[in-house]
C-alpha cells in the first residue's frame, strides 16, 4: 500500500524474469462498474486522476507501453509518465527515463500529427502488418519512427519475439484496446491482468468491454488468480491485480 494515499503502489512490481520468447505481460484497463470500457468513444470519464496515476506507477516497471493502433486513433498514447520523480524512480534502475511506445497496424491509417509520432522525449516502435499498403508504410518511416513489418503468418507473436530479442525488453504493458487484448489473451501471451473498476455504470449493448473478440467456452474461459484488490474510499475505486493461471 502506498502510506499516503489509499490506493496501491505499483512502481515497485516484483516480477518474475520474462518467458524466453516474449517480455513479461502486464495488461492494464479502466472499466465501469458495468464492465464498459468506453464512453463517448474514449475512456477518459471512466477513472478518476488516482487511477490515472497508477497506470503511470504500472508504465514505470515497462520496457515497452503498447497500444493497438484503434486506441491511438481514438485517444492518442505514449510513454510518458507525468511525473519526474518516477523517471528517476526508472533511471536509479538502470532504465531509460521512459519506457518505449509501440503500436500495431494493419491499415497504417495512424495519426502521424500526434504525440507518438512528433514527441522526442520517447522512443516508439510502429509494427505494421505484412499487408500494410506500402505507401503508408513509408508516409510512418518518414516520421523518423521505426517500422517493423511483421509476417503474415502469426504476428503477435513476432512482434513480441522482436521486443524481447531486438530491444532487450524484459516487461511489456499492454495499455488496450478489448481487441489487441483478445487477441493476447487468445493467445496466452498475457500474465498479469490490472483493472480499475470505476464507480459509473456506462451501459450499451454494444459498448466495448476490456476484452472482445471471440467468447470462451465454460471449458476454455481464461482463469485469474486474484493478486491484491484495493479500494479507495476517496474514489470509490477498486483497483485488481490477477495473475494469468496456467
Ligand atoms: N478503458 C480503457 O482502459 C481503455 C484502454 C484502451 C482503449 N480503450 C478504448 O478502446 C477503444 C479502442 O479499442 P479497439 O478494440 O477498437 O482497438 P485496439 O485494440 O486499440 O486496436 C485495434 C487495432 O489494432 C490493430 N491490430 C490489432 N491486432 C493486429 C494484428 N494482429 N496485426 C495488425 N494490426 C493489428 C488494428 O489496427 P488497424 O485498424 O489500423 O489495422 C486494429 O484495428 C477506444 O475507444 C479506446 O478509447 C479503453
Amino acid at each position: 500500500m502506498n502510506p499516503k494515499l489509499p490506493t496501491p503502489d505499483y512502481t515497485s512490481l516484483d516480477l518474475p524474469p520474462p518467458p524466453r520468447d516474449r517480455p513479461y505481460v502486464l495488461v492494464n484497463m479502466v472499466m465501469s462498474a458495468d464492465g464498459k470500457v468506453v464512453v463517448d468513444g474514449t475512456e477518459q470519464g471512466i477513472g478518476s486522476k488516482a487511477d490515472q496515476r497508477l497506470m503511470r506507477e504500472l508504465r514505470v516497471n515497462a520496457d515497452i507501453v503498447l497500444n493497438g493502433a484503434g486506441t491511438l486513433r481514438a485517444s492518442g498514447s505514449s510513454s510518458r509518465l507525468g511525473d519526474p520523480a518516477l523517471e528517476e524512480l526508472r533511471f536509479r534502475r538502470g532504465k531509460p527515463r521512459l519506457p518505449v511506445a509501440a503500436t500495431i497496424s494493419a491499415s497504417g491509417d495512424l495519426p502521424l500529427d500526434r504525440l507518438f509520432f512528433t514527441a522526442s522525449d520517447f522512443q516508439a516502435v510502429v509494427y505494421l502488418a505484412h499487408s500494410t499498403p506500402p505507401e503508408r508504410c513509408e508516409d510512418i518511416e518518414a516520421t523518423g519512427r521505426h517500422v517493423v513489418l511483421l509476417p503474415a503468418e502469426a504476428p503477435i507473436e513476432a512482434m513480441l519475439r522482436h521486443m524481447r530479442h531486438e530491444l532487450g525488453a524484459s516487461v511489456l504493458l499492454c495499455e488496450g484496446g478489448p481487441s489487441l487484448n483478445a487477441q493476447m489473451f487468445r493467445l496466452d501471451v498475457i500474465d498479469e491482468y490490472f483493472v480499475t473498476i470505476g464507480p459509473v455504470i456506462v451501459g450499451g449493448e454494444k459498448t466495448l468491454t476490456p476484452v472482445e473478440g471471440e467468447p470462451y467456452t465454460r471449458e476454455t474461459l481464461r482463469q485469474l488468480e486474484l493478486v491484491s484488490a484495493v479500494s479507495n474510499p476517496a474514489t470509490s475505486e477498486i483497483y485488481c491485480r490477477y495473475r494469468v493461471r496456467r
